[in-house]
């Protein structure tokens, strides 16, 4: 019997508990003897008399008859404490908090190995899609090129709320807590925070990379308003929530923020709570993964699928496979078209600008004395000198950069 141990026992939690009760028949060995949480309380242990509830993860992380611990409570640096302890005790661990693994995920790694243990973290990413699963198990001799994608439903909904229903930022985001889609407090969803995490994981199961979040470009989507979503739609784009990583060479160009995305694109088309993660490898060339990217049952499902892993493992079936490392990759910002509003209406100085800093200019129209700018393909750096150069010989300000998706 392989006995597990769970940290948290809220809306994943219980899912977990919940569908690994429903499958016994796949799950035949594995039984959840321990779960901490905050309170104890007489219904709790009601309902699930076989469980044994404490208030000290502690107890759990260095039980010496706990095979394995799923921490589903959220936190970080305590969290951390406990899961370093509980590798140190011989446990596999499966965790949901991608806050954490792209914080610690490197260190606690390190530790497993050490110990020839596992941690997975694959509900930590896009919940309901199987992203990691699939990035790690790429066929022998493929190497992924790009990965990257819609990995914040709440940003996504607040967007097509706001290009659907034409409602503003604040009314879209008012929906989305009163629907239970976003906190109370939405800062980490729609500053793009969540989605660096994110992607911090993914670049870390696509490419061995080892990257610090804060060294990732990123931008919220609270500047979107319905004239950026009218300019897209008439440059025949939506304007979606991506945070994408493309390698090339020892660098990783990454970023994180609203994009134009082609309005035909599959990526255009993921509308609401919905996730999607775009992969090109050298090989396979493209695919695409979609599903719903957090809730209870998708990621009590995500955790389930770690856990039938640990499981194969524990009875030795070795499955890891190692990626080829990039260490402690550049970081560099991505070179991709642009939509560029600036406060100018003269279009003959500005292309004049433009021309002098190599930047290729698709469409530019003035309106309500903003200069709106399609250009090709710029670099970060070439951007920086062009909103120097208007700022400098025209007066000119840049108001937002949105980059436009490269397929
Ligand atoms: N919800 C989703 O759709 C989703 C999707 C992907 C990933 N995740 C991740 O999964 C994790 C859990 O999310 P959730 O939505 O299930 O959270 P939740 O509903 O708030 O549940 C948290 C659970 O952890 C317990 N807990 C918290 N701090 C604790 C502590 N210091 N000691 C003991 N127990 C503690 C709580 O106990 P009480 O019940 O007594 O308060 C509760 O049972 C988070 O890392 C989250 O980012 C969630």
């Amino acid at each position: 019997m392989i006995r597990i141990g769970m940290l948290g026992f809220g809306t994943v939690g219980r899912s977990v508990y919940d569908l690994l009760q429903a499958h016994t028949e796949s799950f035949p060995d594995m039984q959840i003897v321990s779960v901490a949480v905050r309170q104890i309380t007489e219904q709790r242990m009601a309902l699930y008399p076989t469980v044994q509830f404490t208030t000290n993860p502690d107890t759990i992380v260095t039980a010496s008859d706990i095979d394995v611990v799923i921490e589903v409570m959220g936190g970080q640096t305590e969290t951390y404490r406990y899961l370093r302890r509980a590798l140190h005790s011989g446990k596999h661990v499966i965790t949901a908090n991608k806050d954490l693994i792209a914080t610690y995920g490197e260190t606690l790694q390190k530790i497993a190995s050490a110990h020839q243990l596992t941690l997975l973290y694959g509900a930590s990413v896009a919940g309901g899609i199987p992203i990691l699963d699939a990035l790690t198990n790429l066929l022998p001799g493929d190497e992924t090129m790009q990965v990257g994608g819609i990995i914040n439903g709440t940003s996504n909904f607040i967007l097509t709320q706001m290009s659907d229903a034409a409602m503003n930022y604040d009314d879209a985001l008012a929906l989305a807590q009163r629907m239970g889609i976003a906190e109370a407090n939405p800062v980490n969803d729609v500053a793009g925070f969540d989605a660096r995490y994110k992607l911090a994981i993914l670049a870390k199961t696509a490419f061995g990379a080892n990257v610090v979040t804060t060294q990732i470009p990123t931008q919220g989507i609270q500047e979107i308003n319905a004239t950026l979503l009218d300019d897209a739609k008439r440059l025949g784009y939506v304007i979606k929530p991506l945070a994408v990583a493309r390698r090339t060479g020892q660098e990783l160009a990454m970023t994180v923020g609203p994009h134009l995305v082609p309005a035909a694109h599959l990526l255009g088309k993921i509308d609401n709570v919905q996730n999607a993660v775009q992969v090109k490898t050298r090989n396979i060339q493209d695919l695409v993964f979609t599903g719903p990217g957090a809730g209870a049952k998708p990621t009590a499902s995500a955790v389930l699928s770690d856990l039938a892993i640990v499981h194969d493992i524990v009875c030795g079936r070795q499955l890891v496979h190692e990626k080829p490392s990039l260490q402690q990759p550049v970081i560099i910002g991505t070179a991709a078209g642009r939509y560029i509003r600036v406060t100018a209406p003269a279009t003959y100085e500005i292309d004049a600008i433009a021309q002098a800093n190599q930047i290729g200019i698709k469409t530019m129209w003035v309106r309500s004395h903003r200069a709106t700018i399609l250009t090709d393909t710029v670099s970060p750096a070439t951007l920086a000198r062009f909103e120097a150069a208007l700022q400098q010989q025209i007066g000119a300000k840049i108001e937002i950069v949105l980059p436009v998706y490269q397929e």
